[in-house]
């Protein structure tokens, strides 16, 4: 199976599927990585590897819809199988929807549905739950609200920041992602309603 993988920041999500993908019994392959910004370790991870990458700027759009069209165009012409979002921080609209919703997930730093949006371990660490962790789930319009894929708990220590936090977080992320997209690839998924049954 063909996987785009889409980033913003340090791309140890990716690394995780671009490590396990090097096995051939995992059954699917990293065909690119695209980012909204240039110059982070994401893309320095996937030239690495010698996967192709691509950058969609926003700042290079007259508006957020063309951005989209340019993004959803990107990914399109590597014929992907799934799309993962891996700490990618713009919101998807609705050509990419249009496109390749249902076979884009999305993994959160979060037990959804509590604590979306950018500072899931901020905001959990605030709160003062005692057990956090990642959730994968199929993207839809909404801001991690889509059909759930796999969650992994971890539980939050008195002396925690929020680096710390997060930093436990991605160890169980990481495992959840490679596990669950490799599944997904090998075996393929539907969507029904808010249910996520893996099996062709
Ligand atoms: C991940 O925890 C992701 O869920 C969150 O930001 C982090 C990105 O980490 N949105 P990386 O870029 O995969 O290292």
């Amino acid at each position: 199976a063909r996987i785009v993988v889409l980033v913003s920041g340090s791309g140890t999500n990716l690394q995780a599927i671009l490590d396990a993908s090097a096995d051939p019994a995992y059954g699917a392959r990293v065909v690119a990585v695209g980012a909204d910004r240039d110059g982070i370790e994401g893309l320095a991870r996937a030239e690495r590897a010698g996967v192709p990458t691509f950058v969609a700027r926003l700042s290079d759009h007259t508006s957020r819809p063309y951005w989209d069209r340019a993004l959803t165009d990107k990914v399109a012409a590597f014929e992907p199988d799934l799309v993962v979002l891996a700490g990618f921080m713009k919101l998807v609209g609705e050509k990419f929807l249009a496109r390749f919703g249902g076979m884009t997930v999305n993994t959160h730093p979060a037990l959804s549905p509590s604590f979306p949006g950018m500072h899931g371990p901020r905001d959990a660490l605030e709160y003062g739950v005692k057990v956090t962790g990642a959730t994968l789930f199929v993207v839809d319009a909404g801001v991690d609200t889509g059909a759930i894929v796999a969650q992994s708990a971890v539980p939050v220590e008195d002396d925690d920041t929020v680096e710390t936090l997060h930093e436990r977080i991605k160890v169980a992320e990481r495992a959840m992602l490679v596990e669950s997209v490799g599944r997904m690839a090998r075996e393929g998924f539907t969507v029904d309603g808010r249910r996520v049954r893996l099996g062709g």
